[in-house]
């Protein structure tokens, strides 16, 4: 089973509140349809200009209070419109995606989850389904409600479900040593392992916390990572196959 992760980034543009970026999810979708159902998968997304400008606006991070309660809520609906937009797409490619709302099974505590309940993503996947699970609002232990992010459901899935290998698409070619946006001069790492993501550190080379962190979390995965741009055409199935692209966790 192959885990992917469809960053916020790549399906929606985080300028313009709830847009939708279709072609790429088709093209996604085009790409994983050539190798299903010999490989079985796993879809997470991310939450995009659905659920980020919301959970700002409604201040989740600052916990449960009387006042956001109703914009928890509003806030795992427009991650539902955005899920039923993502999974609408695969139907029409043939593939059967299955929404799995996040929020309904996992508790978390510091942004992490501390109890999962994966039964139904395992017994859709031996029936061939795909999951299409998502970024959410989440019951939190310590808040009361939290952001759970789709890196921290696949870190958890990972180690689980034992995949074959997460992929996760962005809309940079990979991980790079300063942010590419920012420094012309930035490089792309083609292999990240404990050593260079130490070595980069020592450095003191600019690696924002966001990277520091995926590439953190990358190095807990119990199986080979790629960090690709989903963008491009033709970078999915390259990863799919083992081929060189992007950054890899080996
Ligand atoms: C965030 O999920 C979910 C919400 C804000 C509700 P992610 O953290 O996985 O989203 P992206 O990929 O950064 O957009």
């Amino acid at each position: 089973m192959i885990i992917v992760k469809l960053g916020g980034s790549i399906i929606s543009d985080k300028n313009k509140p709830f847009s939708f970026n279709e072609s790429v999810v088709k093209q996604i979708a085009e790409e994983i349809a050539a190798f299903y159902p010999a490989k079985k998968f796993l879809l997470v997304h991310g939450g995009g200009s659905f659920g980020h400008p919301l959970a700002k606006k409604y201040k989740i991070r600052e916990g449960l209070k009387k006042e956001n309660m109703s914009g928890v809520s509003k806030i795992h609906q427009a991650m539902l419109e955005l899920n039923k937009k993502i999974i609408e797409i695969f139907l029409d490619t043939g593939l059967p995606a299955f929404s799995i709302s996040s929020s309904s099974i996992f508790i978390i505590k510091n942004g992490q989850i501390v109890d999962g309940w994966t039964r139904v993503i395992e017994e859709s996947i031996a029936r061939d389904f795909i999951p299409v699970l998502f970024g959410d609002v989440a019951i939190a232990k310590d808040k009361g409600i939290d952001i759970l992010s789709g890196d921290q459901i696949i870190s958890y899935l990972a180690g689980k479900l034992k995949p074959e290998k997460v992929i996760f698409l962005m809309d940079v070619d990979g991980i790079y040593d300063k942010n590419p946006k920012i420094h012309e001069d930035a490089r792309l790492i083609e292999e990240i392992n404990e050593k260079i993501s130490l070595r980069q550190e020592a450095a003191g080379i600019d690696v924002t916390g966001g990277v520091r962190n995926k590439i953190d979390e990358a190095l807990k995965i119990p199986c080979p990572v790629y960090f690709i741009n989903g963008m491009v055409r033709g970078n999915l199935t390259k990863a799919i196959k083992g081929e060189r692209v992007g950054t890899r966790k080996l």
